[in-house]
């Protein structure tokens, strides 16, 4: 019975599928291209709750996500706060590289050390240094834990300084040998999880060291993150096979990426972008082909919006691609540069060449509304990247602005006038030089919408209703199943809330800026 019910399954999905193929296909043998706006999706019959569906996805070949959505490469949306937030919540963030590489690097460990299962390579001091030199260290780096373990000249294990023995302290001029914990219980490097959590519950040590047979350090458990692991309530957060957060960064091409994956891989990185205007290009290429042969980390390229870029990208070794040429709503790219198409048609064209070869697509830029996402995911995508729908929570670095008596964040283009002056990184993602900039992206700010968390939940109960509507179970099921309808100005005016003053605001409704 349940053979059966996945056969029928099997064969309605693939109806459906070249029912939405002859769509796009008779959209572009009139040479048109269409975007959010043009469409909406179309109702089937839903045995689904919403509640019960499943909208996990992957990223990249080797990096899956809790949920399809991913925060930008942009220094207005991802830093750390923001890639720890989104990770948390089931998604990815993208850290930006308009900082330096050693920059980028920390940011991406604040990342990885924030919820740590095994930490693999913890910070260790030999036992001379000094406690106010190791306050130095954690201050720089922004650590927000306070274990530490203490070798001696041997890169043996010696002690560990913890939160008590740092507030106890008086003399920061003490060295370390002098303030830490002698007594220490300290595991092999084999036990896992849970042997760990058993052996720091009965000793009621905040930390388990693990050292190998000759007494040297080889990974560190504390006690919060292995109760916050195991309890359940991080059941939502995306996080690596050591249950660390996951996170991504941008890199430029050829030296730029060299030098910054070198860092980035040290610190465990889940994926690297190569994060240009023009994926499709030579330097791209060659950076790919030399990242692939050299590191183990999936290579995520972009921005593309042709069906030929993603097959040559795939072909190159490519583990994720990224589309979206100019739909962004700090872009200028297309009325600059008279270039792209409109994302609905670039995501689905790009997505189907990418599907035979297994790589996933992430649909960058130009998402207004909630009911955006299971439309880009109908079209093919995996997950959405989003810039504009982020940046005015509390989560990303834009600095705050009030206006006429709201409040702002500041949101700007990577290549806006501003960000291109200032920063290598955006001037290396649209291939310029120091001088006569041309700029193709605009500065501005966008309305503050609190935290990140209540945004989110807005957007993935859109993509659940949308999924309800369509009768879709989960994300692989959208992409197959769902069909489009193209809408007129008439259409797209009657969807919005019309002949009505607004009196209430609603969380997923703003009359657009
Ligand atoms: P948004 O979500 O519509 O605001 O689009 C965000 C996306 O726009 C980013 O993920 C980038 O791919 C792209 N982008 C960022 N800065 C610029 C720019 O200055 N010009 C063009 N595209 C940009």
């Amino acid at each position: 019975m349940t053979q059966l019910k996945s056969l029928l399954t099997k064969s309605i999905k693939q109806k459906l599928t070249v029912k939405q193929d002859s769509f796009f296909k008779k959209i572009s043998d009139q040479g048109i291209a269409l975007t959010y706006d043009d469409v909406r999706l179309t109702t089937g019959y839903s045995a689904v709750l919403p509640d019960s569906i499943n909208i996990e996805s992957k990223f990249s070949k080797n990096v899956g996500l809790k949920i399809p959505i991913a925060s930008a490469a942009m220094d207005t949306v991802t830093e750390a706060e923001m890639a720890i937030e989104i990770a948390k919540l089931g998604g990815i963030g993208v850290i930006h590289k308009n900082f330096s590489p050693q920059e980028q690097a920390a940011q991406v460990a604040k990342v990885k050390y924030h919820l740590n299962g095994l930490i693999e390579k913890p910070i260790c001091f030999d036992e001379n240094v000094s406690i106010g030199e190791i306050l130095a260290y954690r201050k720089e780096k922004e650590f927000s834990f306070h274990s530490f373990l203490i070798t001696d000249k041997n890169y043996r294990l010696v002690g560990i300084l913890t939160k008590n023995d740092f507030d106890f302290c008086e003399d920061f001029s003490l060295k370390a040998k002098q303030v830490m914990t002698k007594s220490v219980i300290t595991g092999n490097p084999s036990i896992g999880l849970r042997e760990a959590y058993r052996v720091m519950k009965e000793s009621k040590k905040k930390a388990i060291p693990l050292v190998d047979k000759d007494g040297k350090v080889a990974g560190l458990y504390t006690f919060s993150d292995v109760k916050r692991i195991l309890s359940g309530d991080s059941k939502s957060f995306n996080v690596d096979k050591n249950g660390r957060l996951r996170v991504a960064a941008a890199v430029g091409v050829y030296d730029d990426a060299f030098e910054r994956v070198e860092s980035l891989v040290a610190e465990k990185i889940d994926l690297v972008i190569i994060d240009t205007a023009h994926g499709d290009s030579k330097g791209v290429m060659e950076t790919l082909k030399v990242l692939k042969k050299r590191y183990e980390v999936d290579v995520v390229v972009g921005n593309i919006s042709e069906p030929e870029s993603a097959e040559r990208l795939c072909r190159a070794g490519a583990d994720g691609l990224k589309i979206g040429q100019g739909p962004g709503s700090i872009c200028t790219t297309r009325i600059i540069a008279g270039i792209g198409k409109p994302q609905v048609s670039a995501i689905y064209e790009c997505a189907k060449v990418a599907s035979k070869f297994g790589v996933p697509v992430c649909a960058d830029g130009g998402l207004k509304y909630s009911g955006d996402i299971p439309i880009a995911i109908g079209a093919g995508a995996h997950s959405v990247m989003m810039g504009n729908m982020l940046a005015g929570t509390k989560e990303s670095p834009g600095e705050f602005r009030f206006h006429q008596g709201v409040q702002y964040k500041v949101y700007r283009g990577m290549g806006s006038l501003g960000a291109m002056e200032r920063y290598k990184g955006s001037r290396e993602r649209y291939n310029q030089g120091k001088n006569d900039l041309v700029p193709e992206g605009m500065e501005g700010m966008v309305p503050y919408k609190g935290p990140l968390k209540e945004v989110i939940c807005q957007y993935i109960g859109g993509l659940r209703r949308g999924m309800g509507y369509v009768g879709a179970e989960n994300i692989e099921d959208l992409r197959a199943i769902a069909q489009f309808v193209r809408i007129t100005e008439a259409g797209k005016a009657e969807s919005h809330p019309h002949d009505i003053v607004i009196t209430r605001e609603a969380p997923n409704y703003r009359e657009r800026v």
